[in-house]
């Protein structure tokens, strides 16, 4: 089978590429695959590249509307492989219309995420981003650069999956920071943890520090408002390595100009579909909120690689194929979202598109 990977990027071949050949050379083969790559992302303009191709495989910022899985199927695509865990830009419902397999890659190395949003906490607390530019200057002044201890801190971690558990794990036995999280749907492994579940509100008011990590859904847009940042401790620092989608991005800015909010990382935005992964150096870049974002110095943005780490991207690499392989010998595969006409993840729950 041919696998049309878009929105491909040299890390992507290689991954992908040594993986597929070590499957290959394995004592039981898996079926053959071709795998073709596309630098420019999945849309309506470019789904006529899939022709010839029984399954596309795409990431984050990917168009996996109606519109382009209708076209896709049109074209003999069968199954699309994700390889990212987050699926609010699938259109499930058409996938399961048209009966295309929808599969994600649910849990490569939550601490590559975890890791990195310790890394943007520490990096906002101790003004390491700032140091970093002044000491470039030849200005080694420390006026300014003034943080906080960890030890003994409150953070809240909305959303205890896989990476709110790890990050929950590193933040108390780590930095001894006292735990408050929310999830509707509670893991019983946060109270060995040392963590404890309270609402959102609590969470909101108690917490030094936010880090946000469930999905987006309906119910999750835009958690963080007006009213939600109205909440919280004043001076607080807010991180957000999930969905852009979580954060209305203008009530932020608005908590910002007030100082309500004392820092912000993002990893993610919610314009980021038509910015991240690409070099806009030598571009204007016609985004307001993006652009003012920058111009705060308690403000830190990266452009989503918490993924971004070697044993993430073998894993994601791994799973993408095996989770092909599942289909192509049409066995169960657990990481389908969609198997051919059948929803899979709860409907309730089904992410929306952005
Ligand atoms: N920055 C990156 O590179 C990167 C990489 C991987 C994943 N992510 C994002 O991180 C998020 C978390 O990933 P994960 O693997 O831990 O997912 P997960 O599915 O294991 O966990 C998500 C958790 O959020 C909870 N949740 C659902 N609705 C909620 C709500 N309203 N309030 C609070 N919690 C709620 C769920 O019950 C679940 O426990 C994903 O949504 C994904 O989009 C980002």
């Amino acid at each position: 089978m041919k696998l049309a990977v878009f929105s491909a990027k040299p890390y992507d071949r290689d991954y992908l590429t040594q993986v597929n050949t070590a499957r290959s050379q394995a004592d039981s083969p898996p079926p053959a695959l071709e795998l073709v790559f596309h630098d420019f992302p999945l849309s309506e303009e470019t789904v006529p590249l899939a022709h010839g191709a029984g399954a596309v495989c795409a990431f984050v910022n990917d168009d996996l509307g109606e519109p382009v899985l209708a076209a896709l199927a049109d074209a003999g695509v069968r199954a699309i492989l994700l390889r990212c865990a987050g699926y609010n830009h699938v259109d499930l419902a058409a996938a399961e219309r048209l009966g295309l397999f929808v599969a994600n890659v649910p849990a490569y190395s939550p601490e590559a995420v975890a890791e990195f949003a310790v890394a943007l906490i520490q990096t906002l607390n101790r003004n390491t981003h700032r140091a970093y530019n002044r000491v470039r200057e030849g200005n080694f002044r420390l006026d300014g650069l003034l943080g906080r201890t960890l030890h003994g801190k409150t953070v809240g971690v909305v959303g205890t999956g896989r990476i709110g558990l790890a990050l929950a794990r590193i933040m108390r036995a780590g930095f001894g920071c006292r735990v408050l999280a929310h999830d509707p749907y509670p893991s019983a492994e946060l109270a060995g943890l040392g963590g404890e579940y309270v609402a959102l509100d609590e969470l909101l008011a108690e917490s030094d520090f936010v880090s946000l990590h469930c999905p987006l859904t309906e119910a999750t847009r835009h958690v963080i408002c007006e009213a939600s940042l109205g909440r919280m401790k004043p001076g607080a620092m807010l991180v957000n390595t999930s969905r852009g989608g979580l954060i209305r991005t203008r009530d932020v800015i608005a908590a910002l100009k007030s100082k309500r909010l004392g820092g912000l990382a993002l990893d993610v935005y919610e314009g980021e579909g038509a910015i991240f992964y690409n070099d806009h150096s030598a571009d204007i870049i016609d985004d307001d909120e993006l652009t003012r974002l920058m111009t705060f110095h308690n403000v830190l943005i990266c452009g989503h690689q918490g993924f971004f780490a070697h044993e993430a991207l073998g894993e994601i690499a791994e799973c993408t194929l095996r989770n092909l392989e599942d289909f192509m010998r049409r066995v169960p595969c657990d990481n389908s979202l969609v198997r051919e006409g059948h929803l899979l993840v709860r409907r309730e729950s089904a992410p929306v598109r952005i």
